[in-house]
């Protein structure tokens, strides 16, 4: 499944939200940082629930936050799919995850390119999905880390799986092989004309 990041994009992001909508991808990937947690900001809350209100995909949201459970009481309106976290940047782990799963939203947790597979220990019967990010957080466009596919090993047949950061033709062709759910890919679709065309692509090569 290909799970679109409007983060970098030739268009403004409501027409760019639009074409991965009316596109052939799986999820709209929404990634909301609030320049604490890293030092980019994108959306106020209520900017990015205006942004998403009509959106007919599965929504996959990302929060690159502190302390996201601010944010999920708000954003479980929409009715997302998935909600991310990560986990150094949570207080209160425990009531953030189980109050997305009471919300009958799939719970994940995001692993950055630096920390250890094994943070998840605790929380395994909380967790969903745990989203293997392949660049640091906090920018679009960056390039693929190849060395954090060894975690895939210890996390598969435990929660599904995903993939974010610098995926495109080429970085694609590393995960072969590996039992990865969902591919976050951004910039390589949203800067292109073509968005179908570049959705295709990674689909045949997985
Ligand atoms: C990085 C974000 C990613 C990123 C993916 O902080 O979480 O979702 O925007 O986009 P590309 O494919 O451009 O790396
Ligand atoms: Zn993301």
């Amino acid at each position: 499944m290909i799970s679109v990041s409007f983060l970098k994009s030739k268009y403004n992001c409501e027409d760019t939200i639009a074409l991965i909508d009316k596109s052939n991808a799986s999820l709209i990937h929404v990634d909301l940082m609030d320049g604490l947690y890293v030092p980019n900001k994108n959306f106020e809350i209520n900017e990015i629930m205006a942004l998403l209100k009509n959106v007919n995909k599965p929504i996959d949201i990302h929060l690159m936050v502190n302390n996201p459970l601010i944010y999920i009481k708000e954003l479980v309106k929409l009715k997302p799919y998935i909600i991310t976290i990560h986990l150094d940047g949570t207080p209160n782990i425990l009531e953030t995850l189980e109050f997305i799963k009471r919300h009958n939203i799939k719970v994940g947790v995001a692993i950055n390119p630096h920390e250890n597979e094994h943070i998840i220990d605790n929380y395994i019967d909380q967790i969903d999905y745990v989203l293997i990010m392949s660049v640091n957080p906090g920018y679009g466009g960056q390039k693929f880390i190849p060395d954090v596919l060894k975690k895939v090993n210890y996390l598969k047949d435990k929660f599904l799986i995903g993939i974010d950061g610098g995926i495109n033709e080429d970085s694609i062709k590393l995960l072969k092989g590996y039992p990865i759910d969902i591919i976050v890919s951004g910039a390589y679709i949203c800067l292109s004309d073509n968005y179908n065309e570049k959705i295709e692509k990674l689909n045949k090569m997985v």
